[in-house]
C-alpha cells in the first residue's frame, strides 16, 4: 500500500539555487522562501553554512536566514562542520543537515575529506546539535551511481548510512546526486537498509531527475513505505552547461502525482506553480518541470 500522507522536504532554495551561475539577490531568495511557505510547504531548506569560496551562491546565508527565520515553517540548513554549526546556531537554526558521501571520489570533491574523515568531522556537529535539541538530517550522496566510480555497491551505502544513524542523526536522506537510479535499484537499497536495521521511518529520498527517473523512483520508495520526499520547486538546480547535473525532482511533478494518488501533501499546486513561474522569470529561463509547463500554459 501507499502512505496516506507525504512530507515534502523542499530543497529549491538550497540545492536549486546553489547551482545557479548568476548570483540570485538575497531579497529574491527570501521572497522565494516566503512564497513556498505560502504555497503550503512546511519544510523548506533555506541555505548552507558552508565555506563561501566553495559555494559562492549561498555566501549570503547570514543575511538571508534572519529574513525568513520567523516564518511558521521548518527551515533546515546544511552545515558541514562545527564552524558551519556555530554560524547556524548563532542565527537560531533549529534543524541542520550534515552531508556524507557513499563514495571516496565525491567525499574528496565535495568536502575535501575521505569518507571516514568526513564522518569524523560530522560527529561533534551531530553531538552538539542534538545536545541543544536541534534536529539533524544526514544526507548521503552518490547512493546509486557516481560520475567517477560508476555504479555504487549497496553495501557501501549501507555502511555510511549506519554510521550516520549511529552518530545520532534523526533522519537519513538518500541522494541520487546524478539522477541515474532506477526503481528496482531503489527497492533493493531500501530492502537492504531495512535488513541491516535502518528503519524506513527514518529514511527520506532525494532524487535528481537527470534521466527522467525521479518520479518512478519516488513511487518505488513510497511503495516501500517511505513518507519523506525531497523535491525542488520548478525542478530548479543543475547547470544548463553541465551534462551530469540537472535539477531535483520538481515539486510540482511530485504534487501532481501525489494528488492523483489521493495522498495528502498540504500543498496548493496553483500557488506553487505561480512561484516557479515567477522564479523562472528571475532566472531568465523556463522551468524544466513538465507540470509547471502544462499548468502555466493553460
Ligand atoms: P576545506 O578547504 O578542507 O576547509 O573545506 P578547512 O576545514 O581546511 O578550513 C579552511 C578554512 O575555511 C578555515 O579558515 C575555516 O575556518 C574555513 P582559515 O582558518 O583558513 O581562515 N571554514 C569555514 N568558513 C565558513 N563556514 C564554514 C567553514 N568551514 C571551514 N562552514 C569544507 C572543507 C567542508 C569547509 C568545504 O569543503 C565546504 O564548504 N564544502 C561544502 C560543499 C557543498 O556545500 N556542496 C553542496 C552541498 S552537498 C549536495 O548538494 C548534495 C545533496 O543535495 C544530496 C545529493 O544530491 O546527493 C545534499
Ligand atoms: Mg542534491
Amino acid at each position: 500500500g501507499l502512505p496516506a500522507r507525504v512530507r515534502i522536504h523542499e530543497v529549491g532554495a538550497r540545492d536549486g539555487l546553489q547551482n545557479e551561475k548568476a548570483a540570485v539577490p538575497t531579497e529574491v531568495k527570501a521572497e522565494f522562501i516566503r512564497r513556498l511557505a505560502d504555497a503550503g510547504l512546511t519544510t523548506i531548506e533555506a541555505t548552507s553554512f558552508v565555506h563561501p569560496k566553495w559555494v559562492p551562491q549561498l555566501a549570503d546565508a547570514e543575511e538571508l536566514f534572519p529574513l525568513v527565520g520567523e516564518l511558521p515553517v521548518e527551515l533546515p540548513v546544511l552545515v558541514p562542520n562545527e564552524r558551519g554549526l556555530d554560524r547556524a546556531l548563532a542565527l537560531g537554526a533549529r534543524r541542520v543537515a550534515v552531508f556524507a558521501s557513499a563514495t571516496e571520489s565525491f567525499a574528496k570533491a565535495n568536502l575535501n575529506r575521505t569518507v571516514d574523515e568526513a564522518l569524523g568531522m560530522f560527529e561533534p556537529v551531530v553531538e552538539r546539535a542534538k545536545s541543544q535539541g536541534v534536529h539533524v538530517r544526514g544526507y548521503l550522496s552518490m547512493c546509486f551511481g557516481d560520475p567517477w566510480e560508476g555504479p555504487v555497491p549497496i553495501h557501501q551505502v549501507v555502511r555510511v548510512s549506519k554510521s550516520l544513524m549511529d552518530m545520532g542523526c534523526d533522519e537519513l536522506s538518500l541522494g541520487d546526486t546524478i539522477g541515474v537510479a532506477t526503481p528496482g535499484h531503489v527497492h533493493n537499497l531500501l530492502a537492504e537498509l531495512n535488513a541491516q536495521g535502518v528503519p524506513t521511518g527514518a529514511i527520506g529520498v532525494h532524487f535528481h531527475d537527470t534521466y527522467g527517473q525521479a518520479l518512478a523512483n519516488t513511487l518505488a520508495a513510497l511503495q516501500h513505505g517511505v513518507t519523506t520526499v525531497d523535491a525542488s520547486a520548478g525542478g530548479l538546480g543543475g547547470c544548463p552547461y553541465a551534462k551530469s547535473a540537472t535539477g531535483n525532482l520538481a515539486t510540482e511533478d511530485l504534487v501532481w502525482m501525489l494528488q492523483g494518488l489521493g495522498i495528502d501533501t498540504g500543498v496548493d499546486l496553483g500557488r506553487l506553480t505561480a512561484t516557479s513561474v515567477w522564479m523562472a522569470a528571475h532566472l531568465d529561463r523556463p522551468s524544466p518541470s513538465r507540470t509547471v509547463r502544462a499548468l502555466s500554459h493553460k
